[in-house]
């Protein structure tokens, strides 16, 4: 089932930032979001995500509006969100961090044994505070927490900015594995894109609250084509 945004408008307080966003994001895909600093690509994640009020538009999902839920109920419908920012309790443990966001959902129990199986650096780090982590183990922390409520649809906010290489490639690579079994992503990509949009289906390009293109994200791989999408919206 796709998750379907039209004409979404929201803001802070009265201050409107997205003007009528259109998005949809199929099962079993990363969908690709990117476009300059303060666009609204985090505004839009967070008014999904419920921690946003709409101002107008729709959220859809399974048939049902999203809005108006709460975050809670949102996420309880399936959508997972991982926050750009304060996305990990920093004083608790690894462990209590997946045992704090496991409270509120069914079946949370065995999904906790099934992340720390899936992120084998989780479990070796499972008595250490999440301050204590790498940026890396952090994020892959964050990306944890959000799959603990058993979402099909994970919206990740740069996940991978200022990452190490090698953390990047993991976290590449086990999105990709939970795309092949059914969730559908949506992915807000960071400075260097080029390994998220080869294993992204479409890209949606954001510019001052409004969508400005929507393309096949490999395309966007042809020598100089990112950078004249995004010099094209900065004009
Ligand atoms: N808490 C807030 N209160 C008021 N305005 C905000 C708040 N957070 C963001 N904004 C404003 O909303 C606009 C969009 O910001 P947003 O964080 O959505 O951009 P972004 O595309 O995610 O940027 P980045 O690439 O830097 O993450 C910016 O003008 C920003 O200043
Ligand atoms: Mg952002």
């Amino acid at each position: 089932m796709q998750l379907e945004i039209t004409g979404l408008r929201s803001g802070y307080g009265k201050v409107q930032i997205l003007h009528g966003v259109d998005l949809t994001v199929p099962p079993r895909e990363i969908t690709a979001v990117l476009g300059p600093n303060g666009a609204g690509k985090s505004t839009l994640m967070k008014t999904i995500a419920g921690h946003l009020p709409v101002m107008a538009g729709e959220i859809r999902y399974r048939g049902n509006s999203l809005v108006g839920h709460t975050a809670l109920s949102i996420c309880k419908e399936g959508i997972g969100f991982v926050p750009q920012d304060h996305n990990v309790f920093p004083s608790l443990t690894v462990r209590d961090n997946l045992h704090a966001s496991s409270l509120a959902f069914e079946g949370a129990d065995e999904r906790v044994a099934e992340v720390l199986r899936r992120f084998p650096i989780l479990a070796e780090r499972a008595n250490q505070a999440a301050s204590t982590l790498s940026g890396g183990e952090r994020q892959t922390l964050a990306i944890a927490l959000a799959l603990v409520a058993g979402p099909d649809i994970l919206i990740l906010d740069e996940p991978t900015a200022g990452l190490a290489p090698i953390f990047v490639d993991r976290i590449v690579s086990w999105v990709r594995e939970l795309a092949e079994e059914g969730m559908g992503v949506v992915w807000v990509v960071e400075q260097n894109p080029e390994k998220i949009l080869a294993i992204s289906e479409t890209a949606y390009v954001i510019d001052a609250g409004r969508n400005s293109e929507i393309l096949e994200a490999r395309s966007l791989l042809a020598p100089g084509r990112l950078e004249e999408v995004l010099l094209q919206v900065q004009e």
